[in-house]
């Protein structure tokens, strides 16, 4: 079996630093996005699948030779007014029993996928979220990924396609800028960088997460590649520390040397005060643990996007 991987999603927030790890790995690389990336990313070794993934002649042909699916493409965003679960239904369960059945048409049988630490587990004010809790999303955003999960778990008992499944935390440390920052440390810095205001919703000491530097998650990823799954798995991807949003503000702070511009304003869109991830078990099973504290993290940032935008 060829051992190439391929990722969909390939031009996107995670999908791109994930492609990068795993070309500093050798390992061969397949990149599927409705979009090219940018020239100064554009690299010999990757096989580029430029197109539309629900266009199925287009990936089946993509599928070719490959031996695992990393699937970086967003159909819904996490931060919604919305109550109706129609995009869900019409779009992300949709979207993921289209591509796990493409799978078992081409006989591809690895799969790895993005769920969400921050918006599954729901509130978890007093300690860790374990991957064996009960879950309790309080967002549409959440139930989709609760429900892909599902998803996975039928296409892994009835078809026997292996799959990992990462519970992953609050992702910040995007090496590019797109025309949208994403995740609130990205836009904090951002915003701070170009003397813009910051908007902070809700309250700022109780909304407690598990920040973490998206080149860890990408190692996460890579580390799981090369672990030669045959079953269903779960793993949260997380630090194991909750920090609040007046923490990353004193940071940022810190950091730039100059106080930020702040907009407060009374909204929680999640219902969520706090979620903070046990690592224990990817820790013990595959021996990742995240290596770039908030700090550094923020530190580093702050420098990628200094230069980036030339400020
Ligand atoms: N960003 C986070 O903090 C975070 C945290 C946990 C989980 N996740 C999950 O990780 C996944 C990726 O998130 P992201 O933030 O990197 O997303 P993103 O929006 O940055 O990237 C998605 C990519 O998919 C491509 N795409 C969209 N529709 C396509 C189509 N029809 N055909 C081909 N390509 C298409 C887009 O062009 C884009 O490059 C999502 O499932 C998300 O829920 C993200």
């Amino acid at each position: 079996m060829d051992n190439t991987v391929i990722v969909i999603g390939g031009n996107g927030f995670i999908g791109f630093s994930v492609i990068i790890e795993l070309l500093r790995r050798k390992i061969n690389v397949k990149y599927l996005d409705i979009n090219w990336p940018e020239d100064q990313f554009r690299y010999d070794s990757v096989e580029y699948c430029i197109g539309d993934i629900w266009d199925n002649k287009f990936f089946q042909k993509a599928l070719k030779g490959v031996s695992c699916v990393m699937d970086f493409v967003s159909t819904s965003m996490p931060n919604t007014n919305d109550i109706s679960l129609n995009n869900e239904i019409n779009n992300t369960l949709r979207y993921h029993d289209y591509i796990l059945s493409t799978m078992n048409y081409c006989n591809i049988s690895k799969y790895i996928f993005p769920s969400s630490g921050g918006a599954i587990y729901g509130n978890k004010e007093f300690g860790f979220a374990y991957e064996t809790d009960v879950l309790r999303p309080t967002t549409p955003y959440g139930v989709g990924k609760q429900m892909t999960e599902e998803i996975i778990r039928y296409y892994y008992e009835k078809c026997g396609i292996s799959a990992c499944i990462l519970r992953i935390g609050n992702v910040y440390g995007s090496p590019r800028i797109r025309s949208k920052a994403q995740g609130v440390i990205d836009v904090f810095i951002q915003n701070a960088l170009r003397g813009e205001k910051i908007t902070i919703w809700g309250n700022a000491r109780s909304s407690v997460r598990d920040y973490i530097y998206l080149e860890d998650v990408a190692v996460s990823i890579a580390d799981i590649c090369q672990t030669d799954f045959n079953d269903l798995r779960i793993y949260n991807v997380g630090t194991g520390i909750g920090t609040n949003l007046m923490q990353i503000i004193n940071l940022i702070e810190e950091k730039l040397g100059k106080e930020v511009q702040c907009d407060y304003k009374e909204f929680m869109a999640s219902g969520i005060n706090s979620i903070v991830l046990s690592n224990d078990k990817i820790a013990n099973e595959i021996g990742w643990k995240a290596k770039v504290s908030l700090d550094e993290g923020i530190r580093r940032t702050i420098e990628t996007k200094r230069s980036l935008l030339n400020v």
